[in-house]
């Protein structure tokens, strides 16, 4: 699976994106370590809060059915008919992925297209985070 693959499925899962009140358009392609791929979009809500981002619906998706270790993470995002911009994670997502992945070796790309996209770790974007071998 290469980068330009798992964005290629972030910027298709994007095309589901239910978000009639921020238009703000996301979509996640998250890589297993079965090497599947597991897709997301937001999902939002008239109750706001219960909005849902795109990189939790796709974990949420792939833990559901029985997958709890990860590699990679494709995220693309941007107002609906417009260019896409580059979408870095919510918090509460980046404690999602503390949960299931290595701080060091989860890969996170943030793109704008299957060219151009920046990659981070986990460790970057979460430094000191707390996870589940706090609670050890
Ligand atoms: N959103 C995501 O899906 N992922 C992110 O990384 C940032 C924000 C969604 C939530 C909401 O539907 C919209 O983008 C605007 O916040």
């Amino acid at each position: 699976m290469s980068d330009r693959e798992l964005i290629r499925e972030a910027i298709q899962a994007r095309a589901y994106s239910y978000s009639p009140y921020s238009r703000f358009q996301v979509g996640a392609a998250l890589l297993g370590s079965d090497g599947r791929i597991y897709t997301g979009c937001n999902i939002e809500s008239a109750s706001y809060g219960a909005t849902n981002c795109a990189e939790r619906t796709a974990f949420y998706k792939a833990v559901s059915q029985g997958i709890r270790s990860f590699q990679a993470i494709a995220i693309v995002g941007g107002k609906e008919g417009e260019d896409l911009e580059l979408c870095p994670p919510c918090g509460i997502c980046r404690q999602v992925m503390m949960e299931f992945c290595s701080p060091d070796s989860f890969r996170i790309l943030l793109a704008k297209s299957e060219e151009d996209y920046e990659e981070f770790s986990l460790k970057e974007l979460l430094p000191l985070g707390f996870g589940p071998g706090n609670l050890k």
